[in-house]
């Protein structure tokens, strides 16, 4: 008599089980850590990403090649997904979260060999990430919200590299004072800072706005193109009759009753500009539609207007002017007004912006990016994102390190000290951690073009002989003191991808089973092979 199979799953459900599985999503893992490896650093490349509707984006920035290449292997995704915290968590350090859960999970491949049971692994990770918690907060230097240098520095270390080298200085110092200008109470939105982009200049005239920049024409040719002193009534509220929300019926029988509603309509509106004008408004930003009579009224009266604004605009120009959004005209009075010192519009090749400028004391501002191509400004863009986004973790925490390397240099060098301390197999798994630290410095020494043993040798024994920021300078191409180079980043990027690099790789080393249901994007068909642009990369 033959048993009968038992079925626990359909049969088109693949299983990758134990070691295989393992190695599977190590390798994954690894390959996309060795996609974005080469742009890391001042000297690292650029990579051009075609999109299926033949968009390219020309970037250096690891979490949007990552976004944009749209991996499937689950593995690899999580990967990916780490990336993406520290965009959000702190703004920069996207490739070298990806590059250290990499190399961790690239080193612990090297224990699974050795019969080390992944549990004693993860332990040892544990334990070293602690400690390398423990020493980053011991190393870090104080700085103050008024060290607007220091804060400079801190901008420009994120920028370098990013194609925004001739400028730098200059976006570094815009940065530095929006960031400084809409903090309240040690706290930054980074809401408060809108990023404008005009088509036409130079990225030389990238400027900073106090104020907002509009991505508007006034609403009527006959309206002045510009307003000095200027009073601004925010309105959430359409300045015409028909509202489409609300459908109504009328059945007008005589040609007076007709005539008659018209001339209803006209005073509705004529009412509703006139206590606009009452207010002593000379700009009405409007978040509804304004119609072509109101349009006419508006203009009779010199006042410039914009329709249709986005709500988050009229947010942040309520911020930067001081004005209130107001839903009910009869509640607007002069003091419901924003002021500006001038709001007009302008032309930048084919865009056509409207300035809100020369606000007093604003609490929201506007960066306003010029290039001569869109792939140029989108890249300074993502530049810019990067130093506002150190610049605000800089400020909040107040704590910094030197880059270069020199942090994981002097992590790895501690970790081996603390690994001493431990048993055999712990011990060999902490030793791994701080290996996988030193990925860093090679690989900022590689895409320079320098002898990565060479650096690697100097950077250890600098440290061994106690030059805590003994970093490698990749201005000078020299092992030297980092932080007297002006090398520095936000403690933030260091604390948060340790945690990060260590829970993926963590999570990644403790699944010995991969159970996928086909049918389904990101099932087996993507586990066994890599799609097809990661293919042959290994
Ligand atoms: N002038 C410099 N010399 C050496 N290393 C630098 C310099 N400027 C920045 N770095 C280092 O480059 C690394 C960041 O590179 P980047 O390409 O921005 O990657 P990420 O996406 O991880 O921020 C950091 O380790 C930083 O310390
Ligand atoms: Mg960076």
């Amino acid at each position: 008599m033959s048993e009968k199979p038992v079925m626990l799953m359909p049969e088109d459900v693949q299983r990758i089980l134990g070691k295989d599985a393992q190695r599977n999503n190590i390798l994954a893992a690894k390959m996309v850590s060795e996609i974005v490896k080469t742009t890391l650093g001042p000297k690292g490349m650029d990579k051009m990403l075609v999109s299926p509707t033949n968009d390219i984006i020309v970037t250096n920035d690891g979490v949007t090649i990552l976004e944009e290449m749209q991996i499937e292997h689950p593995a690899a995704k999580m990967i990916v997904e780490i990336s993406r915290t520290q965009d959000s968590e702190v703004g920069d350090g996207t490739t070298s979260v990806v590059m250290l859960a990499g190399k961790l999970l690239e080193n612990a491949e090297r224990l699974l060999d050795k019969k080390i049971h992944p549990t004693v692994i993860t332990k040892g990770y544990r334990l070293a990430a602690e400690k390398a918690q423990e020493v980053l907060r011991e190393i870090a230097l104080k700085i103050t919200p008024d060290d607007h240098e220091v804060l400079k520095q801190v901008a420009m270390t994120a920028m370098t590299g990013k194609g925004a080298e001739d400028s730098k200085e200059k976006f570094a110092e815009i940065i530095v004072r929006a960031v400084t200008q809409v903090a309240s109470n040690g706290k930054v939105d980074l809401g408060n800072i809108k990023i404008e982009k005009a088509k036409g200049d130079g990225v030389k005239d990238t400027e900073l706005i106090s104020g907002i920049v509009l991505d508007k024409e006034k609403v009527s040719h006959d309206m002045p193109s510009r307003v000095e002193g200027a009073q601004i009534a925010l309105i959430d509220f359409p300045l015409e009759l028909k509202n489409p929300e609300i459908d109504t019926k009328i059945s007008i029988s005589s040609p007076d009753q007709l005539q008659g509603f018209l001339a209803q309509e006209e005073r509705t509106i004529k009412e509703m500009i006139e206590k606009v004008q009452n207010s002593g408004a000379t700009v009405v930003l409007c978040q509804k539609g304004i119609d072509d009579f109101a349009q006419y009224l508006l203009s009779k009266e010199g006042i410039y207007a914009c329709r249709r604004v986005a709500k988050s605009d009229m947010e942040k120009i309520s911020k930067a002017t001081g004005g209130k959004i107001v839903s009910n005209l009869d509640e607007l009075t002069n003091f419901e007004l924003g002021n500006a010192q001038t709001v007009e519009e302008v032309r930048h090749g084919g865009d056509v912006l409207t300035y809100v400028r020369g606000c007093k004391n604003p609490k929201a501002m506007t960066i306003l990016i010029h290039g001569g191509t869109e792939h140029v400004i989108d890249e300074m863009e993502r530049a810019i994102k990067d130093g506002l986004g150190v610049v605000v973790s800089a400020l909040t925490s107040g704590l910094v390190v030197p880059g270069g390397g020199a942090v994981e240099m002097e992590l790895s060098k501690r970790l081996r000290e603390f690994s001493q301390g431990l048993s055999g197999r712990e011990q060999l798994a902490v030793e791994e951690f701080a290996s996988a630290l030193e990925f860093i410095p090679t690989t900022l020494a590689e895409n320079a073009g320098l002898d990565p043993i060479d650096i690697l040798t100097e950077l250890k024994s600098r440290h061994d002989a106690g030059e805590r920021n003994a970093g490698l300078n990749l201005f000078t191409n020299k092992v030297e003191n980092v932080l007297e180079a002006r090398i520095i980043e936000p403690l933030k990027i260091k604390t948060q991808a340790i945690s990060s690099a260590t829970d993926v790789a963590n999570m990644i080393l403790r699944i010995d089973d991969v159970i996928a249901s086909s049918g389904r994007s990101g099932g087996m068909g993507s586990m066994g092979g890599m799609p097809p642009h990661m293919a042959g990369l290994s």
